[in-house]
């Protein structure tokens, strides 16, 4: 019997991964993409929605993309221009754009798509958690119709954006304050495993001789989101972050999971803001009930193959 396909909203910031993520679920059989919502996050909403909109329309996508929020709950937004470039989507080069924005804005259509499902949906945010939090204090009443959220950001060992914190979260420490503790099931897809999921010259050459416009778009934007990572860590490539959200959604044994309390360190500007506290051994576990499936390993062989499968699903 067809497996049920799960009902997701996309929200995130491309970005090279999130984009990558997009083409994921966008082609596979496994999701109905109910929308995209975009956020500021690697660049500027203006660009996070164009970068949007772009890869619709070169992918003939018929998939709706919200603008969402500008700024992060309480912080100045910060962008990620050294990592993803000035447009926030560097290397691809697009044709004129002539794909529209919905006019409802993002936060709203979360909050309308929820309120109206009659399943619950998934929600898989892969930039800073702002539209999700947003939604969450507008209309409380749409928790019950979170089937669960499985996100990309955050760590328990070292960050990227500062020695603490990882980006997304770094981005709006405030709204990932309100996910993490909205009660709903919470999967932290962190840095702890997308660091080993390196983007290899290799890697881009296997889903390059795919040859369709899909593998060529993934292998324009890796080969741009691989040399500016190497500049900066000196590594083989670029950490494929976001897929990994979908990925799971896919195939749960592409990840081991731990349960464990996460704590987001939020409302004051000390040097550890954004991070994600995780109690990876349950040392508060008599106090503190885990509240997130934080992902400790991934099977790096297992992800080449879901995305290879991911792109191949792609006609053209
Ligand atoms: O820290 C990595 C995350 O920040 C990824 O989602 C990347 O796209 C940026 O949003
Ligand atoms: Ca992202």
């Amino acid at each position: 019997m067809e497996e049920k396909r799960i009902r997701i909203i996309l929200d995130g910031d491309p970005g090279h991964d999130d984009a990558v993520n997009f083409m994921l679920a966008c082609g596979s059989p496994r999701f109905e993409v109910l929308g995209i919502t975009t956020v500021a996050g690697n660049q500027t909403l203006e660009n996070t929605t164009r970068n949007a909109l772009n890869l619709m329309q070169a992918l003939e996508l018929d998939v709706p993309v919200y603008r969402g929020c500008s700024q992060a709950m309480v912080r100045e937004h910060i962008a990620a221009g050294d990592i993803h470039g000035k447009s926030g989507m560097d290397g691809p080069v697009f044709e004129p754009l002539r794909r529209t924005i919905e006019a409802k804005h993002a936060v709203n259509f979360i909050i309308d798509t929820l309120m109206e499902s009659e399943e619950p949906v998934t929600l898989v945010p892969t930039g800073p958690l702002t539209n999700v939090a947003m939604a969450i204090r507008m209309e409380p009443r749409i928790l019950p119709k979170i089937e669960q959220i499985v996100l990309m950001g955050g760590c328990y060992q070292l960050g990227n954006r500062t020695p603490a914190a990882e980006f997304n979260i770094y981005d709006d420490p405030e709204a990932a304050h309100i996910v993490f503790t909205c009660g709903r099931p919470l999967t932290m897809i962190g840095l702890d495993v997308t660091r080993k999921c390196l983007c290899t010259p290799e890697v881009i050459e296997r889903m390059e001789k795919i040859g369709n416009r899909a593998s060529q778009i993934f292998a324009d934007l890796m080969r741009f989101f691989s040399s500016t990572q190497k500049k900066i860590y000196g590594w083989a490539g670029g950490p494929l972050h976001d897929p990994l959200t979908c990925a799971y959604l896919i195939d749960p044994s592409v990840l081991t999971v731990r349960r464990m309390y996460a704590e987001i360190d939020h409302g004051c500007y000390g040097p550890s803001y954004g991070r994600t506290n995780c109690d990876f051994f349950g040392r508060t576990a008599k106090s503190r009930e885990a509240n997130a499936d934080v992902a400790v390993d991934v099977d790096v062989e297992k992800y080449w193959d879901i995305i290879e499968a991911g792109l191949r699903a792609y006609s053209r």
